[in-house]
């Protein structure tokens, strides 16, 4: 089978492991001057791939997308309609996803963020309350790939931990499943710390907004590795300045890198990491695509197949 490579950020590493898994396929990687015979493709590999990519591919069938999050992908010029589009699932960045939430979340109920302020006025905090991790309501939006492991790591830190979905799930020990949109005001006002990981879809877009903030505890806290699209950024500026929220930590944003002039850069209780939550790694990455190229060579159908109509 001959598949055509480009993945932007990609330094040879991903393209080797792959073509080190796959040894009977022809992956050719993509060039504007590369001469290739365009009908013989009949799959490819890609991320952020330059607009002539998909020109003239009338064989193509399957297409890999190097990234778990398909939103940005899926509006990629010239993606064919009828192909079937394969994204990651977890490749590495399910335990990853649940160390930098179970950062966040011990530094919000650790109160870390009142010691950061106490700190720079040469205050020393000690009266602040304690709260045990059983005390500590953690809401995951999202039940997904990520959203279970993350969940099942908080409830092995002992934290009260749910997960809202759109349909009901069977979810790791001591983890509570909440489904459906009427479910969601709850939801919300039962969570002492919100953690998105949501897909960006048109349903999900700006859920986190003035309205979900005011339903929360007041002094709540909000985590959003998920993408800069869910969040209503104004609406959130304005809830942690009324103290309705105590803190955000925030890996995603609406424009990336995020522009300089942007208030939450220097909100003090704002913290910011440049999307590094979860990396998809090389020899996971590749492990997957090369099982999903051997399951579709079986007539089978790969984990990870994006609904075009739901956006994930
Ligand atoms: P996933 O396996 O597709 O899971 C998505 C979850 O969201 C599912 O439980 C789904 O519920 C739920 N969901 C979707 N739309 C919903 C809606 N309208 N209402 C309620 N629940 C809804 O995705 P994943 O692999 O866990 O990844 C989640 C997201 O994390 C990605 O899309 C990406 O944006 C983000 N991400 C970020 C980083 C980073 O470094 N910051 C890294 C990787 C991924 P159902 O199953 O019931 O439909
Ligand atoms: C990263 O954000 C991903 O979606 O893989």
């Amino acid at each position: 089978m001959k598949i055509l490579y480009y993945c932007e950020g990609d330094s040879g590493n991903l393209l080797s492991a792959l073509q080190a898994r796959l040894p009977s396929h022809d992956i050719i990687e993509w060039s504007a001057d590369a001469v290739i015979a365009k009908s013989e493709i009949t799959a490819a590999i890609a991320w952020m791939p330059p607009e002539a990519f998909f020109d003239d591919l009338p064989n193509l069938t399957h297409v890999y997308a190097v990234a778990a999050g398909v939103d940005h992908f899926m509006k990629t010029a010239g993606l064919p309609a009828d192909v079937d589009v394969i994204r990651l699932t977890d490749a590495g960045m399910g335990q990853q996803m649940a160390e930098y939430v179970l950062y966040g979340v011990l530094h919000a109920q650790r109160q870390m963020h009142e010691f950061q302020l106490a700190q720079l006025e040469k205050h020393w905090a000690h009266h602040l309350d304690a709260r045990a991790a059983t005390d500590t309501r953690i809401g995951i939006l999202g039940a997904g790939q990520l959203g279970r492991i993350v969940a099942e790591r908080l409830a092995l830190n002992r934290f009260t931990v749910s997960c809202w979905s759109r349909g009901q799930k069977k979810l790791p020990a001591g983890v509570t499943s909440v489904f459906g949109g009427e479910a969601l005001p709850e939801f919300a006002s039962s969570s002492d710390i919100l953690v998105c990981l949501l897909p960006l879809t048109v349903e999900t877009t700006g859920i986190l907004n003035g309205d979900l903030f005011k339903q929360m505890p007041r002094g709540a806290f909000v985590i959003n590795p998920g993408r800069g699209g869910h969040l209503v950024d104004k609406d959130l500026q304005d809830a942690l300045d009324t103290g309705q929220l105590s803190g955000a930590m925030l890996d995603v944003f609406h424009e990336e890198p995020l522009p300089d002039t942007h208030p939450f850069w220097e909100h003090p209780r704002v913290l910011i990491t440049p999307h590094i939550a979860a990396k998809s790694l090389v020899n996971e990455s590749a492990d997957q695509i090369a099982d999903s190229i051997a399951c579709v060579a079986r007539g089978e159908q790969p984990a990870g197949i994006v609904d075009r109509h739901r956006g994930y």
